[in-house]
């Protein structure tokens, strides 16, 4: 994720509003920013690494002149944050600047054909080959929109792009595939920006642009065509009653819910990563005599999903160490041949970070699963995998626990087909059933919310809440349980269905909320007997099921449903979704809010 924006004027300097606007779209990216401008036929830019106050007390981005201008806050994907990866990125004669927004799959191959006729990279991006792009149409005579047009036939990928040249100084193109764009109509004025907030304060009529559509920006209109076929397409401006606050959460009231129906897309971005990646890692783990999973909160319960994954897929069983721990309990265990897996969304968690500290002074190769590319932990890893749940604001951690669940999926299936654990077609149905995934996310999502408020509604005074399951839905139930506590203050516990016999079921008197998560597996019925005790107590059984799973719906006093036939190993993405709502809820009704809970930070940094 990252942020995009592109104002014409007719008169006026752009560059104010530019840094007003990339604030305002700060919450999509902030590792690096940018901004070009338009003036007496040159380009004027100011970008560097950092977050944008932070660039604009070093450089003063308002001191840019022309009342044209593109900007863009970033979310880095290729290459680390820094200024030269900063966008907007230019050609070869600086004549041309680009912002883009998403990812350039064949960037590498295009890379290599543009650098084997001369043109000079400035940058590790993949948008950087765009403008180079352009560069050459636009030397055979197209005009930028043309050039533009050209340019999509070229690229594959998933982009928002916005360009505009000195040499043509009153436009802006701009075009999108799979990334957002929206534009803005104002007096005078035209805006294009990857979310309505960006321009709020100034026009509140507001066009959507398409998949597959190019618009043209100047100061006396939009014009909008087919990106294939040319013909001009009129589209009547939306009028948005939303404040810049609002409108910045997408509508919804708080980040951590936009940021649990971003579940979908998050996990179809991860589902991307290239095979060379997975490849890569996979070759280090099957060299290695022992493979390691280590991890802190969320990032842990990941980590324990996915010791199942590799079991059941690699049939690896990796050893599950939680990173404050690692180096105390693995100590001198842990020798050159090993491999550690260290997940940390932030890629700045002390704790995580001093356990692979220790993994390298052991020897160990040590592999990142991280969502911020050039974080602490890239740095300290062999190898990284970078996950693509694009920035997260909620403390409570949500979309990210998702990709990391996919990313942990691919993994094991690519180490899986390494060590030809099984046949071919085995990973080949696991993959496809993965590429199911953002569908099956998406439909529990819609399924789940007034289930999740009703039952917020009834036990959300209960105080005290116990989560079970068996096999990798124990990690489900931990998650759970964990989210309950973090944003709502109930006391939760997440534990194993067959050991909450051994203990816990002392604390259950009637009415005690026990939740299960009782996915259609070889757990199933084992658990159903867990059900049955908790019942016999008194319990209340508030339980995650699939679908016309009627026999435990029977035994339940509330249901949360998943869609049916989940692959076992998978179970935790859609099963967990219901309980996110429910933690969410549960602290609205309490009147807290979920995006800020008390005594916690997005990342720890203390040991
Ligand atoms: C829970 C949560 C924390 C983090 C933990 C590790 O919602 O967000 O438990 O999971 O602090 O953080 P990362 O993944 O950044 O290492």
């Amino acid at each position: 994720m990252c942020g995009i924006i592109g104002v014409v004027q007719r008169k006026g300097l752009v560059a104010p509003f530019l840094y007003q606007a990339l604030k305002r779209l700060e919450y999509r990216g902030y590792d690096s920013v940018g901004v070009t401008t338009i003036a007496n036929g040159k380009l004027y830019t100011k970008k560097d690494k950092g977050k944008i106050e932070e660039v604009h007390k070093r450089l003063n981005l308002d001191d840019l002149p022309g009342s044209i201008g593109i900007g863009h806050t970033r979310w880095a994907t290729h290459g680390i944050p820094s200024m030269y990866n900063a966008h907007p990125h230019f050609d070869c004669s600086g004549k041309i600047a680009v912002v883009h927004n998403g990812v350039i799959d064949n960037f590498l191959e295009l890379r290599r054909e543009l650098a084997g006729r001369g043109h000079r990279f400035n940058s590790d991006t993949d948008t950087e080959v765009i403008p180079h792009l352009i560069e050459e149409y636009m030397e055979e005579g197209l005009n930028i929109v043309e050039a533009v047009r050209q340019v999509t036939k070229r690229i594959r990928g998933t982009y928002a792009i916005v360009a505009m040249t000195a040499q043509e100084p009153e436009k802006i193109v701009c075009t999108r595939d799979g990334n957002p764009l929206v534009i803005g109509q104002g007096d005078g004025a035209a805006y294009v920006s990857s979310d309505i907030p960006a321009f709020l304060p100034a026009t509140n009529n507001m066009i959507l642009l398409l998949d597959g559509e190019i618009a043209t920006l100047t100061p006396d209109g939009i014009r909008i065509e087919n990106l294939s076929t040319g013909e001009v397409l009129t589209r009547d401006p939306i009028k948005i009653s939303w404040t810049a606050d609002q409108a910045q959460k997408g509508g919804y009231p708080h980040f951590m819910l936009k940021e649990i129906h971003e579940q979908p897309e998050a996990i179809r971005n991860t589902l991307r990563i290239r095979q060379e990646v997975l490849d890569a890692a996979a070759e280090i783990i099957s060299k290695s005599d022992r493979l390691f999973l280590t991890a802190m909160g969320t990032s842990g319960h990941a980590a324990l999903a996915g010791r199942f994954m590799f079991a059941s897929i690699a049939g690896i069983l990796p050893i599950f160490e939680i990173a404050s721990d690692f180096p105390d309990t693995v100590g001198d265990v842990l020798q050159p041949s090993d491999c550690v897996v260290a997940i940390t969304q932030s890629g700045e968690t002390s704790d995580t970070i001093f356990a692979v500290k220790h993994a390298r002074e052991r020897g160990a190769k040590v592999l990142a699963l991280t969502n911020v590319v050039g974080s602490s932990i890239t740095r300290a890893a062999d190898r990284t995998i970078i996950t693509q749940a694009g920035p997260e604001i909620g403390v409570a951690a949500t979309k990210t626990f998702m990709v990391q669940l996919t990313a942990l999926a691919l993994l094991s299936i690519a180490l899986g087909r390494r060590m030809e654990a099984r046949q071919a077609s085995f990973f080949d149905a696991k993959s496809e059933a993965l590429q199911r995934m953002p569908d099956i996310v998406s439909e529990t999502i819609v399924r789940n919310e007034e289930v999740a408020r009703r039952v917020a509604e009834r036990y959300h005074d209960r105080g005290s809440f116990l989560f079970l399951g068996r096999g990798i839905s124990i990690a489900t139930a931990l998650e759970g349980a964990l989210k309950l506590k973090e944003i709502s203050y109930n006391h939760a516990e997440g534990y194993s269905a067959g050991e909450s016999k051994h203990g816990p079921i002392a604390l259950i008197e009637p009415g005690f909320p026990v939740v299960f998560i009782a996915p259609r597996d070889n757990t199933r019925d084992r658990l159903m007997g867990n059900i049955m005790e908790m019942r016999a107590r008194g319990a209340s059984i508030i339980s995650v099921i699939e679908r016309n799973d009627k026999e435990l719906a029977s035994l339940s006093d509330d249901v949360f449903e998943v869609p049916q036939n989940v692959d076992a190993e998978f179970s935790t993405m859609p099963f967990v979704v219901p309980l996110q709502l429910l933690s969410y809820y549960m602290a609205t009704k309490r009147g807290y809010d979920p995006d800020k809970p008390r005594n916690l930070a997005k990342s720890v940094t203390v040991l």
